[in-house]
């Protein structure tokens, strides 16, 4: 019997018990066929068979597709030459997975004619922001439903309700640690993390290993970059995907790339997450050393504040924000001269830059060197230090030692008033 058809919903699946058994909960709550959306960050999963998974968990229809490249070129890369570390550690494969896998959902809603989307996020994390933000931005008249937030189960009444509706729990029942991966790195957060003071167990790693394991040579590699990104791997032309991946094994291999951070997310509250993220980590740190090389001083110290102001945009889910396009405006100018080769060491859980070379170093050994060939004028630096210094000197003489004691010393008032008057 062919039934009316009902509207759509298009929902995020990752494959998961929680996106598994929302499909089932909101055919029943909503009354809407469920399209699922799954796509390939790089997070290492066959999204084919997750895809069939989908059908049979009672998708009318479900979309599978790769979009590394685009996940690379557009948010990847642009992030790496912002400099952007969320909270200067994190450098956030799961926030800038996000607004991507939004806006292919937002397309595929359109093309299926869905009037809702859905996601599997919980209420307290930043990902439900992200993906709604994006969503009321791209495509306001669209409903958002967010099964996770909205259905207020415990975990058992979840498994109660998967078994019902014949949703299978192998791989649900034992998990530890809620994960999310792709190729710039994996977030690993819940369980024994949630205790700050407690030492990440060696099960919770899986793409770095323990430094002590890692070979006792080290390994060096050399990164290519061309206006801020990076194209080569040891003198090898490479596309990003590639060389994201084979940087990851490598660093991964020299147990370089675990970051254990706790954070600040937007909603309010400090959460304890382990990152490892050892392509992320080579790349970051390889980057800002070619920029060292390469841009002037007062380019250099501009640019952590914009790297500063772009972590946070694409933490708190701003992405698709005009001020994201002026700071992205900033990074494409500021990078123009960021072309050139690092060379890093890696060896047992360290990444050490060791050279670095461009055709538009600052780096002059003309001016710079102590021995034949200097071009500097040292006679010049005298005259220069007495107008450098003068406002100093000046207010020392006429202020500082003359002040009370003359020891310049000054006692802070409280910016907290007493309780009682007087
Ligand atoms: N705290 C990270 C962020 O907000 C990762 C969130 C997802 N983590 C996870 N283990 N599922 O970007």
């Amino acid at each position: 019997m062919q039934n009316v058809s009902r509207d759509r919903v298009i929902l995020a699946y990752s494959g998961g018990l929680d996106t598994s058994v929302a499909v089932k909960w909101i055919n029943e709550t909503y009354g809407l066929d469920v399209v699922t959306y799954t796509c390939d960050l790089g997070q290492g999963q066959d999204i084919e068979a997750i895809r069939q998974k989908a059908l049979r968990t009672g998708a009318v229809h479900a979309i599978a597709e790769d979009v590394r490249n685009l996940f690379l070129d557009y948010f990847v890369f642009p992030s790496l030459m912002a400099g952007a570390l969320y909270e200067g550690k994190y450098p956030m494969a799961t926030a800038l997975g996000r607004p991507l896998i939004a806006q292919r959902m937002v397309h595929y809603a359109r093309e299926q004619g869905a009037t809702a989307v859905a996601h599997g996020c919980t209420g307290k994390g930043n990902d439900q922001v992200r993906f709604d933000v994006t969503f009321q931005t791209l495509a306001p008249d669209l409903r958002i439903i967010a099964p996770v937030r909205e259905w207020k189960w415990t975990r058992s009444e979840q498994l109660a309700f998967a078994r019902q509706h014949g949703i299978p729990l192998e791989a649900a029942s034992e998990k530890i640690y809620s994960v999310d991966q792709n190729i710039f790195g994996r977030s690993v957060e819940s369980g024994v993390l949630e205790d700050p003071w407690v030492e990440p167990p060696a099960e919770a790693f899986e793409w770095t290993v323990d430094p002590r394991q890692a070979p006792d040579e080290p390994v060096y590699v050399t990164i290519g970059f061309e206006r801020g990104k990076p194209v080569a791997l040891d003198g090898q032309p490479l596309d990003g995907v590639p060389l994201l991946e084979r940087l990851n094994r490598l660093a991964g291999e020299h147990g370089v790339g675990r970051i254990d951070h706790v954070e600040n997310r937007l909603v309010g509250i400090k959460s304890r997450e382990l990152y490892e993220a050892p392509a992320a980590v080579v790349l970051h740190e390889a980057h800002r050393e070619l920029e060292f090389l390469t841009l002037s001083k007062d380019a250099l110290r501009f640019k952590t504040y914009v790297s500063q102001a772009y972590a946070d945009l694409i933490y708190n889910g701003l992405w698709f924000s005009a001020f994201h396009q002026d700071l992205m405006a900033f990074v494409v100018s500021n990078q123009q001269y960021v072309t050139g080769e690092v060379r890093l060491k890696l060896y047992k859980g360290h990444c050490q830059v060791v050279g670095r070379r461009s055709e538009y170093s600052l780096y002059r050994h003309e001016l710079a060197t102590y021995e034949k060939g200097d071009q500097y004028d040292a006679t010049a630096a005298q005259g220069f230090i007495k107008i450098h210094g003068l406002m100093q000197t000046t207010q020392a003489k006429h202020q500082m030692l003359k002040g009370p004691g003359g020891s310049g010393r000054l006692e802070l008032p409280s910016i907290i008033p007493p309780d009682t008057e007087g």
